[in-house]
């Protein structure tokens, strides 16, 4: 066990269990020098697909979905047999607009059963002035809600997806984070973040685990095994990267973003993530 039976019990009242150490403050530092210098030679924050499934892209990413003490604690809560599905990072630059609205994840994943959950790992710390996430304890535990696309310019989320019915916010909890903690929580657990009004980036990776049982119902996906065994085979397999966005790196990525992009743009005339 690497939680806590308080942590696991808070888990599965709440949805949520948050924080929890999985790095020092020095290595997620690191982390996120890897991060801007790419972005440096790039000219450019990380846009686009290059958001999504970041994991087969980078050397560093691959590190991070196969962390042990990451993959410790979401044993606790989803079991030993773990596919990494996505990786998505929320990165908020200082004083922008950017915002995620009220969701559920389970709004488009096209995943079966919900036994999905999200490691969200701080790059930076996470506060109420960055525009931490918030969630409303207890929601995972409620059905399926119905959600709008808004495409909202601003809205960091892959439709702009939002709860089409009233949200009570009074009940909302801040997920506050250092940098090198993280937070886990349920694939229907209703959330959302204000945008970052302070002067310097929040970065957020959010590792999405599902346990080997769980099917995808909307295309033939992949995944990556990175705990335990795979009895199932509900996805085909995707490679890890060898050396930072090499040509077999992009060539896997591609591949893995489209059929994500199939699932999650269903019935829209989109044909990749938005910028
Ligand atoms: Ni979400």
């Amino acid at each position: 066990m690497h939680l806590t039976e308080r942590q696991v019990a808070d888990f599965q009242r709440d949805g949520c269990v948050f924080p929890i150490r999985v790095m020092s403050a020095a290595d997620a530092a690191g982390y996120r020098r890897r991060l801007e210098q790419h972005e440096a030679i790039a000219g450019a924050p990380l846009q686009g697909n290059l958001r999504h499934k970041t994991h087969l892209l980078f050397t560093w990413a691959d590190e991070l979905v196969h962390h042990p003490a990451i993959l410790e604690a979401v044993a606790d809560v989803i079991g030993p047999d773990i596919l990494c599905w996505t990786t998505n990072f929320f990165i908020k630059e200082p004083s922008s607009a950017g915002f995620v609205s009220w969701h559920q994840d389970s709004t488009y994943w096209g995943l079966d059963p919900a036994d999905v959950v999200t490691a969200w790992v701080a790059f930076t710390d996470a506060t109420p002035e960055n525009g931490y996430m918030q969630f409303i304890p207890g929601t995972h535990t409620v059905d399926q809600l119905p959600h709008l696309d808004t495409f909202h310019r601003d809205n960091l989320l892959s439709r702009g997806q939002e709860i089409a019915v009233e949200v009570d916010k009074s009940k909302a909890v801040g997920i506050g984070l250092q940098a090198g903690e993280m937070s886990i929580h349920h694939i229907k657990l209703v959330h959302g973040s204000e945008p970052n009004r302070s002067p310097d980036r929040r970065i957020g990776f959010a590792i999405r685990y599902i346990p080997t049982y769980v099917r995808q119902t909307k295309v033939r996906d992949s995944a990556m095994l990175v705990h335990g065994t795979d009895e199932y085979h509900h996805f085909d397999y995707e490679p890890r990267p060898h050396a930072d966005m090499d040509a077999g790196a992009l060539a896997a990525h591609a591949e893995a973003v489209e059929r994500q992009v199939k699932a999650l743009y269903q019935g829209t005339d989109k044909h990749e993530f938005r910028a």
